[in-house]
């Protein structure tokens, strides 16, 4: 298997400047050797800071959203291109926080995703049921609207560059994480409509998905143990520098 594990920091609307740079600090010594890709995605505000201190490092630096456009009229929106000339190599795309919170749709998901791969960013685009939607039976429903929604019009050619974060939206932030099994057989389900969008062999070969939902020191091992699980997206555990090192090096 091809896949090289990726683990990412979502550190949210958290870490001032000064905050920042008390945190990459720290987490630079501690993660230096890991065997996988190594994300922190920052508020904009503290993504300079960022990229400046992680240079010449294993730590890839990441933004929470982007917006679809090149440029205008659209206040308080940060383009692809301001990102990559801030040195920055990733972003998340349609965390579940911003479909509940901020009206994304599998179309602005998708739209987003363009904009970032056609500035040379890599997307990481989540999709994630929520507790009604698993309970009445509807996960598949919604994880395949979401990736077909997401991936629409997009290039075999980029799938390289991007990764899917699987995120049950009862599992963000809560304590509760989706069992390593529950997990990888709903990761399955993504790969599966993956391998029907593009073909088997790019979902098996090119296509990084990770899991995330309060995952932390203790449960790591045994998610990344999961054959379909390629990496993490790191919430509450990569605010502490200590927690996050031990993700990254499970
Ligand atoms: P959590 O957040 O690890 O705090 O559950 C994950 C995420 O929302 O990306």
């Amino acid at each position: 298997m091809s896949r090289k594990a990726i683990i990412a920091g979502n550190w949210k609307m958290n870490n001032t400047i000064a905050e920042t740079k008390a945190l990459v600090n720290e987490l630079i010594p501690l993660v230096k050797d890991a065997q996988c890709d190594v994300v922190i995605c920052t508020p904009y505000t503290d993504l300079a800071t960022a990229v400046e201190l992680t240079k010449g490092t294993n730590i890839k630096v990441g933004a929470e959203n982007v917006h679809w456009a090149e440029k205008g009229a659209f206040t308080g929106e940060i383009s692809a291109k301001m990102l990559v000339e801030l040195g920055v190599e990733y972003v998340i795309i349609g965390h579940s926080e911003r479909r509940q919170y901020f009206g994304e749709t599998d179309e602005t998901v998708n739209a987003r995703t363009k904009a970032a791969l056609a500035a040379g960013l890599k997307p990481i685009v989540c999709v994630g049921e929520t507790l009604e939607e698993r309970e009445s039976g509807k996960v598949e429903e919604v994880l395949v609207r979401q990736t077909k929604g997401a991936f629409a019009g997009i290039d075999k050619e980029e799938l390289e560059n991007i990764v899917i974060a699987y995120e049950p939206v009862w599992a963000i932030g809560t304590g509760k994480t989706a069992t390593a099994e529950v997990a990888n057989e709903t990761i399955a389900i993504i790969r599966k409509t993956m391998a029907e969008l593009y073909c088997p062999k790019c979902a098996e070969n090119r296509v990084r998905i990770q899991y995330g939902g309060s995952m932390n020191p203790k449960n790591v091992k045994e998610l990344m143990a999961m054959p379909e699980i390629d990496g993490g997206l790191i919430g509450g555990a990569s605010l502490k520098a200590v927690d996050f090192s031990q993700v990254v090096n499970f």
